[in-house]
């Protein structure tokens, strides 16, 4: 998933708001996978370092663009095992009206 830094709407202040919008895009395609029965992994180690290198090289990606995101599809072979997911409580990072207020 490429992002184009000239290409950005002209209110616009810097990438920021373009590569969260990618962000978006890849919550939905997830989504959209995840209801087809099709794996999703998000791998954002492709975007920097000696496998950016590799990639851009490979899939002739020109240097004016970013790579925002990467992910990889599959059927997957059976069902996934249960494994550990870590997920914080909503009341820990949700504020009620204003910053560090408390909900219900
Ligand atoms: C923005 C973002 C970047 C990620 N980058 C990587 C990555 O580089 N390598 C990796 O193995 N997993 C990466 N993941 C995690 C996998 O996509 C992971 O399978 C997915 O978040 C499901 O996690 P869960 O089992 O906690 O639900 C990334 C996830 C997100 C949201």
């Amino acid at each position: 998933v490429l992002y184009d830094p000239s290409r950005r709407a002209p209110a616009s202040q810097g990438d920021f708001p373009g590569i969260i919008s990618l962000g978006c895009v890849m919550e939905n395609m997830w989504l959209m996978a995840n209801s087809l029965g099709i794996g999703f992994h998000i791998v954002s180690s492709l975007s920097n370092g000696a496998f950016e290198k590799n990639i851009r090289k490979m899939l002739n990606i020109p240097d004016k663009l970013i790579i925002a995101y990467s992910f990889r599809l599959g059927y997957p072979v059976k069902e996934p095992e249960k494994y550990l997911r870590v997920r914080r409580d909503v009341k820990d990072f949700a504020h009620y009206n204003k910053y560090g207020g408390k909900g219900i």
